[in-house]
């Protein structure tokens, strides 16, 4: 049995202030229960996130990191430091940091080797933009963006994963995935892992859908047998929306 994971991807959103406002309330809101949950925050906000979280099961997730543990990287932050404050997620391969920040493949595979040396969980995200769905390429895509990441990457390490579909037309666009659709993609994404692996990983991976996730979607796409989660954007600002869709 899978046990589902659904994370709050903040992107490039609040200030200390906020971000420890929202603590307190969806602190005073969640309740433990058989999905799991983190947020994944700006790196300025983890240690503070952490500290609030503590002994509440709610994880705490980073939105990226860089493969080496240290050395003359500007402005960049390493698996090892994630590591050291216990950090318990650490999403790779966001379209937005394919688009903007030249994440490749390439980049991704090292990131996911070197977290897999440590205890972070990776959550990989592939998916198409809409020039690539228009051309029905979207499964050539993901399958290319699976391969390539997970290239060398072990069968015990890779049923550790978790993989989030998040098609790139449907972020922060209001134009949700149908839940037919996401399933389609999971399930090919699952089929894909078996294809890669063995049915032991496809079954143990963990796939999320990620795309203007809301409270009021959320039920429909949670209830496809082939979609264990959710990566949500813009909803997971506010604990209330957040929490209702944890509770879908
Ligand atoms: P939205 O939920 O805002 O569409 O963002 C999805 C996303 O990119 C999560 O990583």
């Amino acid at each position: 049995m899978r046990t589902p994971l659904i994370a709050g991807n903040w992107k490039m959103f609040k200030t200390a202030a906020e971000a420890a406002a929202f603590a307190e309330e969806f602190k005073t809101l969640y309740k433990d229960t058989d999905v799991k949950t983190a947020i994944c925050a700006p790196f300025v906000h983890l240690a503070q996130l952490k500290a609030a979280f503590e002994g509440t099961g709610i994880g705490v997730g980073a939105q990226n990191a860089h493969y080496e543990d240290e050395g003359a990287y500007t402005g960049e932050i390493s698996v090892m430091m994630l590591e050291d404050m216990g950090i318990d997620y650490c999403v790779i391969g966001h379209s937005e940091r394919r688009q903007y920040f030249a994440e490749t493949d390439e980049t991704v595979n090292k990131k996911l080797k070197r977290l897999f040396a440590g205890p972070i969980i990776p959550i990989l995200c592939v998916g198409e933009n809409l020039d690539q769905r228009e051309k029905e390429e979207q499964y050539a895509v993901v399958k290319e963006q699976l391969v390539g990441g997970l290239a060398d990457i072990s069968a015990a390490d890779a049923a550790k994963l978790v993989i989030a579909y998040e098609p790139v037309w449907a972020i922060g666009t209001g134009k949700t995935a149908t839940p037919e659709q996401a399933e389609d993609m999971c399930e090919y994404i699952r089929n894909t892992m078996e294809e890669l692996y063995n049915e032991e990983v496809a079954d143990a991976v963990i796939i999320q859908y990620g795309g203007s996730v809301k409270p009021a979607n959320a039920t429909d796409i949670m209830n496809m047998s082939n979609i264990d989660g959710a990566l949500v954007g813009g909803a997971s600002l506010k604990a209330n929306d957040f929490i209702e869709i944890i509770d879908f």
